[in-house]
């Protein structure tokens, strides 16, 4: 490469990685997959090995991650928490083995551990004489951010740690994931929300550590993996890594329960074979092998790589899975929110252990900047346990036949023209009444978790679509038996047990109803903390911005999406015709404003006598309060069971109340 060529590529290649690290760890979605985003920083790795004038101060290949996000007060670590160099090969892993042993010849032989590499987010922990003090995302591995009041929510995280030994000050890092049958879950209530889908398990346990409610980090339920102890004050507990793991447990930590110990390198290249076989029947998600130098004393004479790898450790990764299919027709769907989604006819293929047939493709953005066209061979990848995509064309078997995709300016459902919002990467049918639109607004309206409507599916509701019985969701209520009878597949039972379904509906609470309609951001989660704060659909549809706003987890954009949907004379007209259908438009045991705890925060601690904490705090919910997972002074009162630990200590240092449960259960019931 000439230096000119260089130079641009490297600047290409900066700008790239730099949006590409931006997308990923401040907003939690990334751009560009893992192995794009690998082959990238390798390639401007060599140029700056190559031309190291090239290289720049803020280049990405000294960097670790993004920027701390700025809503969350930043925590810098006391010590930088570094990333890792990949292996894709066994040659590369010998190659990293060579290397080190060139710098210290004991290296070979004494021996590594190996473990699984968790897909997920890395934390960093600081524990005081044995109780966790400040808990904080790994940021730009200088600067985190102080996320503690979230990462008291996740289970495996000790508040007081067990066990003895204790160093006086330290720091315990792990990963925080989303078990894989978690992520499947929220995705499917995001996309019924109108929300995007994370792209990956790591991206929604990202966002989910840096909530500004901690309840909305609970709901995601979390988990984590100890793996590093970082003594800061006081001798070092352990001196190999294999010990390390072994005290982490003690102290009442999880670790990766495949980790190993071999003696030499070739036994842990012989280990990887086992590992890559695990990787696609875990619960959670891993992208390869974490290799580590076992002794503690070679793993500082090693030291570390531009002040961002560490000699010692190694990421083993594994190639995905890829097939190479034609790419025979791009097709498009129009959402319920309207949006447009085109998608992928493949010819069928082997992927994976299933055979793929259809991909999507996002948006014609995306299509356009990958230069996919209708008839290419194109790489196909199933990235995890997700949806398979299409990672690019095979550029190199095109014959000349292959055409552009362009999105049709008109809807494909209903004819009426398209809009891309300022600023959107997706384009919309705006037309309320488009066909495409209501039909998906019907099935998720019956969907479950939603209305669920038995016995009402996809084919049922074009079934009385096409008939003309149904018009939107309200008119499904208007439906009469001796009408169901005459079309085509309905029996008189199936007919009556539709009707049956349709009636057993009119009695589901508000938060089922306010999911089921579809509002834009109101997901299950959402439209529970709605109805639960609101109690009727009247006083929801009446309620201001700033009331909706202030619910816990709603926030702005909810809000203004909500109230947009409440004062659009459609919708209240929609609102109305169900209600004069019967349909129940209450939520039992909602939070009643002006409750008797209205405005007063609580903490609960230790064992209740007889109620859980989460009928506790439900209880304190309902009667108007609020519950809060950390003391500050803010706090109104500490509700203390058997072995409240260390918030006791806090509560009496910063002068808070403390009441028992019998104090508790009486203020509940003050004034009813
Ligand atoms: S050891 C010097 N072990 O991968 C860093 N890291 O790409 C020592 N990770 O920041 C890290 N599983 O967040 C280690 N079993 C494991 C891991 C692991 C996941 C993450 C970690 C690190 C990132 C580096």
């Amino acid at each position: 490469m000439t230096p000119g060529a260089a130079s641009r590529r490297s600047e290409e290649l900066r700008r790239v990685l730099q949006r590409a690290n931006r997308a990923y760890y401040e907003l939690d979605a990334p751009d560009i997959s893992d192995a794009e985003y690998d082959r990238l920083f390798r390639e401007l790795q060599a140029i700056e090995s190559e031309h190291p004038e090239l290289q720049r101060p803020d280049s990405p290949t000294l960097r670790v991650g993004g920027a701390p996000a700025e809503s969350l007060r930043k925590h810098h670590h006391a010590r930088p928490m570094l990333s890792l160099a990949n292996a894709f090969s066994a040659e590369e892993l010998q190659g990293w083995e060579d290397r080190n042993v060139r710098l210290n010849a004991e290296v070979r032989g004494a021996g590594y551990t190996t473990e699984l590499k968790i897909d997920g987010a890395a934390v960093n922990l600081s524990y005081r004489h044995g109780l966790l003090v400040i808990g904080t995302t790994r940021g730009n591995g200088v600067v985190g951010e102080d996320v503690t009041a979230n990462l008291r929510t996740i289970e495996d995280i000790p508040l007081v740690l067990a066990g003895t030994g204790h160093p006086a000050l330290m720091e315990v890092r792990g990963e925080v994931y989303l078990p894989v049958a978690n992520f499947e879950v929220i995705n499917r209530e995001r996309v019924e929300a109108g929300d995007p889908p994370f792209a990956n398990p790591r991206n929604a346990a990202a966002g989910g550590l840096r909530m500004l409610d901690a309840r909305l980090t609970r709901a995601r339920r979390l988990r984590m993996f100890a793996f590093q102890v970082e003594t800061i004050e006081g001798p070092s507990p352990v001196t190999t890594h294999h010990a390390t793991l072994d005290l982490l447990e003690r102290w009442g930590f999880q670790v990766e329960p495949h980790h190993l110990r071999h003696t030499t390198l070739a036994e842990v290249q012989e280990a990887m074979a086992g590992y890559e076989e695990l990787l696609p029947t875990l619960p959670f998600g891993a992208d390869g092998v974490v290799v580590k130098v076992n002794v503690r004393k070679l793993q500082e004479d090693l030291g570390v790589v531009g002040g961002r790898e560490p000699r010692w450790a190694i990421a083993r990764k594994f190639a995905p899975e890829v097939a190479v299919t034609r790419l025979l027709e791009i097709r498009v769907n129009v959402g319920r929110t309207g949006a447009l989604n085109p998608w992928a006819v493949l010819e069928p293929v082997e992927l994976g252990g299933v055979t793929v047939s259809s991909a999507t493709l996002h948006n014609d953005g995306l299509i356009a900047a990958k230069d996919i066209r209708i008839g290419d061979w194109v790489e196909v990848v199933r990235a995890g346990e997700v949806i398979p995509q299409v990672l690019g064309p095979v550029t190199a078997r095109r014959d000349g036949s292959e055409r552009r995709f362009v999105l049709p300016d008109r809807c494909p459902a209903c004819g009426e023209p398209v809009d891309r919002p300022e600023g959107e990467v997706m384009t919309y049918c705006g037309n309320p009444g488009c066909p495409g639109r209501i039909l998906e607004g019907i099935v998720h309206f019956a969907s479950r978790g939603a209305m669920d409507i038995r016995g009402l599916g996809d084919e049922r509701i074009r079934q009385l679509l096409e008939a003309g019985l149904v018009t939107d969701v309200a008119s499904l209520y208007q439906i009469k038996s001796a009408q169901l009878v005459q079309l085509e597949r309905f029996a008189e039972q199936s007919a009556d047990q539709l009707i049956q379904a349709l009636e057993t509906s009119k009695g589901r609470p508000l938060s089922s109803l306010v999911f089921a309609l579809g509002i834009r951001h109101a997901g299950k989660t959402v439209a529970t903390a709605l109805a639960r704060r609101f109690g009727t659909m009247a006083a929801l549809m009446a309620a201001e911005q700033e009331t909706i706003a202030a619910v816990p987890g709603v926030g702005p954009t909810i809000a203004t999406a909500v109230t947009g949907w409440s004062r659009n004379p459609r919708n209240q007209d929609l609102v109305r015709r169900l209600k004069a259908s019967g349909l129940t438009m209450t939520e039992p045991g909602a939070i009643t404003a002006g409750g008797p705890l209205t405005g007063k925060s609580f903490v609960l601690t230790g064992t209740l006598p007889s109620l859980s904490r989460e009928q506790a705090g439900r209880m304190i919910e309902q009667a108007g309060g609020r519950v809060t997972g950390r003391i500050s002074k803010k706090t109104d009162a500490l509700v203390a069971g058997a072995d409240g630990g260390s918030k006791l200590v806090r509560a009496g240092e910063l002068g808070i109340e403390i009441i028992d449960e019998a104090e508790l259960l009486r203020r509940v019931h003050q004034d009813s």
